[in-house]
């Protein structure tokens, strides 16, 4: 069943586990990620990048996620990542195909963020969406977010989740997206002073280059949604390069492709149970 995630990230949070959001651009990524969870009894959040929904079409990919996810008997948020340019928001909000949005204003001043992700909060909630926001700057890939890291300041995200009534916030505490960097360290000082004056569920990025210990750590702390992308683009590519050495001739892309896929739902399958989420779906319906 499609849902919107702000009841489980609450429940999350309150619960201490969290959920999985699982980057996806096609339909067997989709597939892998629907498929793990519901083998685990878990929620899930399936999420598409501004450059997914560009590569394959917004309501060609969203109709797969959609199709997918009513079919499945657990709640599956799909959900906009990393949302930058607010018309592209906009029109995300009024295609309404996602269940839940991220305005990412992380670019813009302290101002310009409130005021923009108030107005997002307030179009999302409309529509029946919930909305994720971000302040301070997630490191990383230079194409795709600031390659300035901006460490999350703990009292200005108190006023800033006070004054946009977003339900959900994305942190940065060192976290980085991509692949791992020299000296990538989680700032749990920061997420601890974080939490202690926030009380909406928290959200960790950039999270392939995490450990377990971590996790769990980030979880106790008030984390509550985690975001894998990078790890599973890795295991994809790696069981086709694999593929096609042991199938040399293999040309059949049911073959080729069904098995990364098998490898990716490997992965997300240990995701959540690393995140704690397993089960749950069963619990709460
Ligand atoms: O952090 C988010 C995802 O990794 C999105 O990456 O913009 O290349 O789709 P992308
Ligand atoms: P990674 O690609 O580092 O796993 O980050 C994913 C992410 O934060 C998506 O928003
Ligand atoms: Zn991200």
């Amino acid at each position: 069943m499609l849902v919107s995630s702000q009841k489980l990230l609450k429940d999350a949070r309150r619960g201490g586990y969290a959920l999985g959001a699982f980057n996806t651009n096609d339909l067997e990524f989709t597939q892998a990620i629907i498929a793990g969870a519901e083998k685990l009894s878990s929620p899930v959040i399936v999420q598409t990048s501004p450059k997914a929904l560009e590569y394959a079409g917004a309501e060609e990919l969203l109709g797969i996620i959609q199709t997918l996810g009513k079919k499945s008997k657990y709640p599956v948020v799909i959900h906009l990542d990393h949302g930058k340019e607010p018309e592209l928001v906009r029109q995300m909000i009024k295609l309404g195909l996602h269940t839940s949005i991220m305005f990412d204003g992380s670019a813009l001043s302290f101002g310009e963020n409130v005021k923009l992700t108030a107005e997002m909060v307030k179009l999302a909630h409309r529509a029946g969406m919930s909305l994720e926001a971000e302040l301070g700057a997630i490191g990383g890939r230079e194409d795709y977010v600031k390659s300035r890291m901006e460490y999350t300041d703990p009292e200005q995200a108190a006023d800033f989740v006070n004054e946009t009534n977003c339900d959900s916030l994305a942190v940065a505490i060192g976290n980085v997206h991509g692949e791992k960097i020299k000296g990538e360290k989680l700032r749990f000082d920061i997420l601890e002073s974080i939490a202690k004056l926030v009380a909406i569920p928290l959200v960790l990025h950039g999270s392939s280059n995490s450990t377990l210990e971590e996790f769990k750590k980030a979880i106790s702390m008030g984390v509550a949604k985690i975001n894998i992308d990078t790890e599973l683009r890795q295991t994809f590519a790696k069981a086709n390069a694999g593929f096609a050495k042991k199938h040399p001739r293999e040309t059949d892309p049911r073959a080729i492709i069904g098995a990364s896929r098998d490898a990716v739902q490997k992965v997300v399958e240990a995701r959540i149970k690393d995140f704690g989420s397993a089960g749950e779906a069963r619990l709460s319906s």
